[in-house]
């Protein structure tokens, strides 16, 4: 079984919680003899549920017998409103105990970034779709130490069972970036979910920290998403939060000043000081490359060296606003490669900001007679 290097006391308390809620059959782990995280919690009543109801469908009431049984019309979502809503407040309180903001986000990046918009058929095009929950693609080499956000996030569906992993992977990602003071992100939700590992992309769709040419390679694996340089620039930002650790990509020191103490397991080498704080420190960082303890990866080095790159990474290093402004906006547009949408134009949780109401035609104004 695979070690959870996300512990602590914060993670113990969440397995905790997940072993009351799951049979023992049902906890996550990489046996070697487990082909998906589905057959894992095969026997789970949540598994029979996804399978034989995969859609989350209810019959719109009749406005009036005067209408035609066509009007009965099936209303199908793939996630409920009212639950994402729900799960998106236990995903704050979760972030306050576990400070798990940095792996969230990661886990939402992975299960989209692997779309490929030259493929038009779902779910071969890959992206976020939820394919990141099968043991297969969990063990893909870009994804070490994933299976700890995982176990994160399955008491979470769980709990609400009508919310798709697709969108509880992008719902954790975005509240981790609101939540550690980043932008607001106009997110909308309703992706549907693959059903089963054969539906998991190939291996090798998402970026290498050290490719001989990392700018080209950015280009590569970013222009495949369907996404631009400035949006390449602005997502790198996220590593704004979070750590790199050897035992998992192989990248970053085993610990520094800044993260032998934690928060959640202590170690690895983060890209800024305050790595829990979303703001524009990563680019300032590496502009200035002056402590030995930050990390700069070869991908994000290129970010100042790289002519169209540097353009925006000067003007994100000086201007955080600018900078949340572009994230916001690249991080929505990731959060959907990919993604089948029920309803096709998803659903937004978030309120609109009200729109000043058109003053009515009241007759009465415009009348002779006494008020
Ligand atoms: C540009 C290409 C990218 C490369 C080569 C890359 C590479 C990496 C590597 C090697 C790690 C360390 C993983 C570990 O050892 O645990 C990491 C962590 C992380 N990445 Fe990236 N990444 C890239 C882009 C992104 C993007 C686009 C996002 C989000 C929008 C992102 C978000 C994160 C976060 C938040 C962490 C910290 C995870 C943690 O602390 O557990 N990365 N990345």
């Amino acid at each position: 079984m695979a070690s959870v290097a996300f512990s602590g006391a914060a993670a113990a308390a969440t397995a905790a919680t997940t072993s009351r809620r799951l049979p023992a059959s049902a906890k996550l782990s990489l046996s070697p003899s487990s082909s998906s995280s589905l057959k894992l919690l095969g026997s789970t009543p949540i598994v029979s549920r996804l399978f034989l109801n995969p859609k989350r469908c209810s019959a719109a009431p009749l406005p009036s017998r005067a209408f035609s049984s066509a009007a009965a019309a099936t209303k199908c979502l793939a996630s409920d409103p009212e639950q994402l809503k729900l799960a998106r407040e236990d995903i704050r309180e979760l972030l306050k105990t576990t400070f798990s903001h940095p792996i969230l986000v990661r886990l939402g990046w992975h299960d989209a970034g692997t779309y490929n918009k030259n493929i038009e058929e779902w779910p071969r095009r890959g992206g976020a779709n939820g394919s990141l929950r099968f043991e297969i693609e969990l063990k893909h080499a870009a994804n070490a130490g994933l299976v700890n956000a995982l176990k994160l996030i399955q008491p979470l569906k769980d709990k609400y069972s009508s919310v798709t992993y697709a969108d509880l992977f992008q719902l954790a990602s975005a509240t981790a970036v609101e939540e550690a003071g980043g932008p607001k992100i106009p997110m909308k939700y309703g992706r549907v979910d693959v059903s089963a590992p054969e539906q998991c992309p190939e291996e090798g769709r998402l970026p290498a920290a050290g490719p001989p040419s990392p700018a080209d390679h950015l280009r590569e694996v970013f222009y495949r998403m369907g996404l631009n340089d400035k949006e390449i620039v602005a997502l790198s930002g996220a590593h704004t939060l979070g750590r790199s650790r050897p035992d998992r990509s192989g990248w970053g020191k085993p610990e520094t000043k800044y993260t032998k103490d934690g928060p959640g397991t202590p170690g690895g080498q983060s890209w800024t000081a305050q790595w829990l704080k979303f703001d524009n420190s990563y680019f300032k960082d590496i502009k200035e490359k002056r402590d030995e303890d930050l990390l700069v990866l070869p991908t994000d080095g290129v970010l100042f060296e790289d002519p169209a790159f540097k353009v925006y990474a000067e003007k994100y290093a000086e201007d955080q606003e600018a900078f949340f402004k572009d994230y916001a906006e690249a991080h929505a547009k990731l959060s959907n490669l990919g993604a089948k949408f029920d309803p096709p134009e998803g659903i937004v949780i978030d309120d609109v900001p009200s729109q000043p109401v058109p003053e009515k035609f009241v007759a009465a104004k415009y009348s002779s007679g006494k008020d």
